[in-house]
């Protein structure tokens, strides 16, 4: 179908979870999907389609960085007609307002990526979709999950100069937590007049060093599948 993606027209649902990684792709799919099938291999970029709570749902990988996820979201978007987007992701604290493994639900991603100049002059302000954006928020709150909702900022650069320094005057105005795909998915999202959200569990804190344990990354992992899957089911 294209050079990034071999599933046929159909073959996605309208919601689309978007993790980075395509092994975490695969492991969505088996863990929480019922009648899963793999849709895409591409490149080895996994994308599957299923089931959960009897709906359709979709789940591929967008590897790392703005440019990669751009690609399949725009593909998802502009060939295969996808309505809601969902990014599933980490995301490093830029502030002791967040704490590692919190959820932090981007309201808005800013970006050091020249990706939007092409397409949205001014300094466009990437934005979630409000009705995704609350309803994953009242359910998280209903779970008591501990969460966030603010900006993001997508980074082009995984290993800056200066760590946290890199992003000061961002977190001095607000900015939450660092990771490097929301901005390119909201952008895309508002072009195709469909949704986005992104979702990031706190995995790092630029401030203070921590990390989240092994353990913890898998219970907060599926909190936030599940937070991500119950959000789409109400679309
Ligand atoms: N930078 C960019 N992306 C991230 C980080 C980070 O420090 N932590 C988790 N995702």
């Amino acid at each position: 179908m294209t050079p990034h993606n071999e599933a046929q027209p159909g073959d996605y649902a309208p919601t689309v979870l978007l993790p980075g990684d395509p092994l975490r792709a695969k492991w969505i799919a088996e863990t929480f999907f019922d009648d899963a099938r793999q849709v895409n291999g591409v490149r080895n970029c996994l994308g599957f389609t299923g089931t959960w709570k009897g709906k359709p749902v979709s789940v591929q990988a967008t590897g790392m960085g703005q440019p990669s996820t751009a690609i399949y979201v725009h593909e998802l978007l502009d060939i295969y007609k996808v309505k809601n987007l969902i990014r599933v992701g980490t995301a490093g604290g830029l502030t002791t307002k967040v704490k590692v493994r919190d959820l932090v639900i981007g309201m808005t991603a800013a970006t050091d990526s020249a990706i939007n100049n092409g397409f949205a002059p001014y300094t466009y302000a990437p934005f979630a979709d409000y009705d995704l954006l609350s309803g994953a928020v009242e359910l998280a709150r209903e779970r008591g999950f501990s969460t966030r909702v603010g900006s993001l900022v997508s980074s082009d650069t995984f290993y800056v100069e200066g760590g946290l320094g890199a992003y000061q005057r961002l977190a001095d105005h607000g900015v939450l937590a660092v990771e490097m795909e929301a901005a390119t998915i909201y952008t895309h999202a508002a072009r195709f007049n469909a949704r986005a959200l992104a979702i990031c569990t706190i995995s790092d804190c630029l401030v203070t060093g921590e990390e989240l344990s092994a353990q913890d990354r898998q219970t907060s992992l599926e909190d936030m599948i599940t937070l991500a899957l119950d959000t789409a089911g109400r679309f």
